[in-house]
Formats: structure tokens, C-alpha cells, sequence
């Protein structure tokens, strides 16, 4: 099984990352994790630190002659905010010292982790709950699970995803989007990326772009913020991957919480899940057909999931996430340090960041539908691994 821990501060030096389990002799490339890291930054609306925050990836261990050697990969991503001139972050993050001269943080914003997490570690001042609880943390993700997702896409598993809903803007339902997203699909998952990313907001319409755009645009002048909602889809998942025999094997509880996990993100759905809780059953169970010798569905409602396992179709997962909790119109507050009521104090931030967290959902699904792999079909080396899922096929 892959595991990774991520380290690392948003103004700290630089964040790490451990990948422990990745079998041998994976072709990877550092170019194919900086890609993704790059698709990171996709976004309109997007302010702050994604001006200058150029990722580069460096590979210390684990990797030889562009194979995996089945052994930990280790990684580095400098934060370029702490390596600017002047920028005043070696001082506020230093190791050692106790701080004289540096400015506490003491005013909680509401919706971040703030509050309750400088009281859950015993600190008098917000700086270190801000710098680990930051979506910063989740370029390190998408470097780990890149790396997975490498392994997938050797095996005919592609990744995609697009945004559907921008705030109030976006499609009424699935099935507006459905019959473009499949004429993408038959090329993989990697063609729905490649088409969203020509978006900046990562929608396939070219009309709710411009309207998004628009939206975003008006939520600035307001001070406000956008959440929104997008769509994962795996292309290439075989039949029989998770399990219906205990709770913690279900492959839609497990890509749940892949969405979950990442920072921001409150609500998750499996195929046509929300709209399905409203339709007859008729309507919402994907008939059941054989053609050339294999069972196929007549659609996909489903989204590739039944009792837990994958079912052959494309996996499809919807991601919903909150508006962002930083705003330029302040919110209630109070400060800790006097327990007086205040304003929220405005730190440039973003005004949406969904496209961006649609990038790293497919990163932490790879990470998933990796693992569920390796447990139908796992071994030590690359070569093992595909022979063992080719003769099966
Ligand atoms: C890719 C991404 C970028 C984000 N950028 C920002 C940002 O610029 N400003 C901000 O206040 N929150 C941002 N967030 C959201 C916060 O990280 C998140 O709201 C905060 O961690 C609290 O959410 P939680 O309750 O789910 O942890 C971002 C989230 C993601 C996934």
C-alpha cells in the first residue's frame, strides 16, 4: 500500500513529503509531479502568493535513472514566499529564538481553524494553527499523490476533472455536462483535464466561464468570497477494486474521505448521488447488458461505484467546496489577547479557490484508486504488477 506524510509550514522554509510503498520500477519523471503542481495554480480569481509561487519539485531518494526502486521517496518544495527578499518570514518562522520583535497573531478569523486550534495546542498567538492548517499544505499532496497517480496512468488509469459550479453560476444538473464530459472521456480521463484547463475556471462551457467570471469579479468589489462544486472522473478502473465485506474497504467511503481531507472541502458525492435522493429508483439504478462478451452498464448514475467496488464504468466523484473564510468585508471576531470584540483583519487571499481544489482532488482519488489496486492486484516490482493485471484481463 502507498502511504505519505506531508511536513511543513506555509511560511516555513519548505515543505516535505515521505511516499513509502510505491512498488519498483515505475517510470517518474520529476516534470510529471511539476506539472500537476502547476495546474495548482489554475484559477481565476486566484491572488496572493499564486502571483509568485512557482512549484519545482526535488526527488532526494527512492528514484534512479527515472525508476522507482521500490524504497521511500523523498521530497522538497521551497516556499518561495520565505526565500523573497525582504519578505520578513525567516524571522517570523525561525527555528530558534524566542521571537523578540515578532508580532503575534491575535485576532481568529471564523472559518479557519484559528480559534480552536490555538486553544486545542495551549498557544497565545494564531501564527502556527495559520501556517500548518493552510491549503499550502496541499502542494506537497499533489507532489505525493502525483506519484501514484504516475503508477495508475501506466496501467491505462487516467485522471480528470472540471468544475461545475462557481457559487451561483454553473450547470442545473448532471445532465447538462454529461454528453461532453463522455465525448472527452473516450480518449480518458486525461482528456477532461486537458480540455478544463484551457478554461480559467477550469468549466468546460465557454458561457459559464464568462458568467463565473463575472460572478467573481462582483464578489471581489463586495469583499466577498465563492465556494463551488467540481467533478473527479477515473477512466481505465477495473471492475472489483474496494470491497463490500467491511465498512473500511469501501471504495466510496474511501474516495469520500480522500475529498473530505482536503482542506475547505464539505460535502462529497458518488455518481448522481444528490440528485439521485430525489428520483424513483427507475430513473437512478444503471441497467445491466452484455456486449461482446462483457457486462456494461446502460449509464452511469452510479458513477462507477456498486456495493463499495468499482463496476467498471468511469468512477465519478463531486466535490463541494465553502466559500473561502478570508474576506475583504470583515467578519465578527475577537481578539485573544484582550477578549474584545474586532473586525476580522483582511490578508490577501483568494476569492474562489475551486479550480485549484479540483487539481488536488484528483490527486487524492489517484491516491485511492492506487491503493485499491495494489490490493487486488499488488506486488513488489512494476513488471510483477502488470503481469498479474493482464493475465487477469
Ligand atoms: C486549493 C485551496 C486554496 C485555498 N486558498 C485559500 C486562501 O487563499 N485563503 C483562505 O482563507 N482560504 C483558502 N483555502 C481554504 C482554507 O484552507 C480552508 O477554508 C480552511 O482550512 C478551513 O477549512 P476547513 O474547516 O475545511 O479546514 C484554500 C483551500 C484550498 C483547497
Amino acid at each position: 500500500m502507498i502511504r505519505y506524510l506531508t511536513a511543513g509550514e506555509s511560511h516555513g522554509e519548505a515543505l516535505v513529503g515521505v511516499v513509502e510503498g510505491v512498488p519498483a520500477g515505475v517510470s517518474l519523471h520529476p516534470a510529471d509531479i511539476d506539472k500537476h503542481l502547476a495546474r495548482r495554480w489554475l484559477g481565476y480569481g486566484r491572488g496572493g502568493r499564486s502571483k509568485f509561487e512557482k512549484d519545482k519539485i526535488h526527488v532526494y531518494s527512492g528514484v534512479r535513472f527515472s525508476r522507482t526502486m521500490g524504497s521511500p521517496i523523498a521530497l522538497r518544495l521551497d516556499n518561495a514566499a520565505y526565500q523573497k527578499d525582504r519578505s520578513g518570514w525567516p524571522e517570523v518562522m525561525a527555528v530558534e529564538g524566542a521571537g523578540e520583535g515578532v508580532e503575534k497573531v491575535t485576532l481568529p478569523r471564523p472559518g479557519h481553524a484559528d480559534l480552536v486550534g490555538t486553544q486545542k495546542y495551549g498557544f497565545d498567538d494564531i501564527r502556527p494553527v495559520i501556517e500548518r492548517s493552510s491549503a499550502r499544505e496541499t502542494a506537497m499532496r499533489v507532489a505525493c499523490c502525483s506519484i501514484a497517480r504516475q503508477f495508475l496512468k501506466q496501467l491505462g488509469i487516467e485522471i480528470g476533472s472540471h468544475v461545475v459550479r462557481l457559487g451561483e453560476v454553473g450547470y442545473a444538473r448532471a445532465a447538462d455536462w454529461r454528453e461532453r464530459v463522455e465525448a472527452l472521456l473516450v480518449d480518458g480521463a486525461e482528456a477532461l483535464y486537458r480540455a478544463a484547463d484551457e478554461s480559467e475556471l477550469r468549466m468546460l462551457d465557454d458561457d459559464l466561464t464568462a458568467r463565473g467570471i463575472e460572478h467573481i469579479k462582483a464578489a471581489k468589489e463586495a469583499g466577498d468570497s465563492l465556494g463551488g462544486v467540481y467533478e473527479v472522473v477515473a477512466t481505465g478502473v477495473p471492475p472489483g477494486l474496494g470491497s463490500y465485506v467491511q465498512w473500511d474497504r469501501r471504495l466510496d467511503g474511501l474516495l469520500g474521505q480522500a475529498i473530505l481531507s482536503i482542506q475547505a472541502q464539505k460535502a462529497v458525492e458518488v455518481g448522481d448521488g444528490v440528485e439521485a435522493a430525489a428520483r424513483p429508483g427507475s430513473l437512478v439504478h444503471d441497467p445491466i447488458v452484455r456486449e461482446d462478451g462483457r457486462y456494461r452498464r446502460q449509464s452511469n448514475n452510479a458513477g462507477g461505484v456498486e456495493g463499495g467496488m468499482s463496476n467498471g464504468m468511469p468512477i465519478v466523484v463531486r466535490g463541494y467546496m465553502k466559500p473561502i473564510p478570508t474576506l475583504i468585508k470583515p467578519l465578527g471576531t475577537v481578539d485573544l489577547a484582550t477578549g474584545e470584540a474586532q473586525p476580522t483583519r483582511y490578508e490577501r487571499s483568494d476569492v474562489t479557490s475551486v479550480p485549484a481544489a479540483s487539481t488536488v482532488a484528483e490527486a487524492t482519488v489517484a491516491l485511492v484508486l492506487a491503493n485499491a489496486f495494489l490490493e487486488k492486484y499488488g506486488g513488489d516490482s512494476f513488471k510483477e504488477i502488470r503481469e498479474r493485471y493482464e493475465a487477469e484481463r
